[in-house]
């Protein structure tokens, strides 16, 4: 247990340094971290993202768009695991409208803090994001019609558990979609590297998995469906909008790259350019579906 504890506050420690981080970061030790800049290849609509305060586009971290595709209602709510700073609860309070509702769940304060002011400065009147773990959801058996997630079920340290929970929340009938990475024969060096965890690398599990999991947890009809295959620079971009590309810093710079860097080891290891190349056509980003029994 205490395990699973000390890994997600490295996670939290981490996204709370991305959101944190600014977009470009000229004349300091670690080279310039584009933001924003991976949210670009994750199918949401350019009309989406203009109508999205900026803030909640820069920080998106996420790897799909999990409302594509999912057929929210008006009327409906959604929940949405890991929100971050909150670009999938807005979309989704705009799905559902004034007679629904949008509740996301994070275990990070600044993530929460962002995701209030920019649910606020969208003018989103039927959303909120609430302090919890998506191993223990604060909310309520049986009370969503929807659960959605962005990048963040491959960070837990124990999916079954999230499984579990996201059967207990929804209604019966209820639906889950979730964008999430998944990998398959990761070489051992990349699965070893604790730099990759909190960049949603070595924690991924495979599709395969992913399926079981589900279905051991109770939920039917449970699919694939759509893939994000990255390619070589993608994939770089990926690691590098999560973790800063720390690896060409100079060596006076480290205590820089401490700070900003994530759950291991930071100033050494392969750069994220090299790492792509071993991990390519071995992780993408799958969109997953599943039902609760009626
Ligand atoms: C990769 S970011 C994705 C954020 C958001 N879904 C998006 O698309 O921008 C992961 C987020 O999940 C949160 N998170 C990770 N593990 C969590 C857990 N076990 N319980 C609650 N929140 C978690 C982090 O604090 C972070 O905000």
């Amino acid at each position: 247990m205490s395990k699973h504890n000390d890994i997600r506050e490295s996670v939290s420690k981490a996204y709370a340094d991305a959101v944190n981080r600014p977009s470009q970061t000229p004349g300091l030790c670690c080279e310039p971290v584009q933001k924003g800049v991976v949210v670009k290849s994750a199918g949401y609509t350019n009309e989406e993202l203009a109508a999205l305060p900026a803030d909640a586009v820069e920080n998106s971290f996420g790897c799909g768009n999990p409302l594509a595709f999912s057929e929210v209602k008006a009327g409906e709510v959604v929940v949405d695991l890991g929100s971050g700073a909150g670009i999938d609860v807005i979309i989704a309070a705009k799905k559902v409208g004034e007679t629904g509702r949008a509740i996301g769940i994070d275990m990070t304060d600044d993530m929460l803090d962002r995701a209030r002011a920019n649910i606020e400065s969208a003018g989103v009147k039927n959303a909120e994001v609430r302090k919890g773990i998506i191993e223990a959801l604060p909310i309520d058996d049986a009370s969503v019609d929807w659960v959605i997630s962005n990048c963040v079920i491959n960070l837990s340290p124990d999916k079954a558990k999230v499984f579990a929970e996201i059967a207990r929340v929804l209604k019966p009938g209820g639906k889950m979609l979730v964008s999430d990475i998944v990998a398959q024969d990761l070489p051992e060096d990349v699965l070893k590297d604790e730099r990759l965890y909190c960049s949603c690398v070595s924690g991924a599990i495979s599709e395969a998995d992913y399926v079981q999991g589900l279905r051991d947890a109770g939920m039917e009809s449970v699919e694939v469906r759509e893939r994000i295959v990255y390619d070589e620079s993608q994939l770089a971009a990926f690691i590098e909008s999560e973790i800063p590309k720390e690896a060409n810093a100079p060596s006076d710079a480290s205590s820089c790259c401490a700070t900003a860097c994530c759950c291991g080891p930071t100033t050494d290891g392969p750069t994220s350019e090299a790492l792509a190349a071993t991990m390519q056509g071995k992780i993408w980003s799958a969109k997953v579906f599943a039902k609760k029994p009626a």
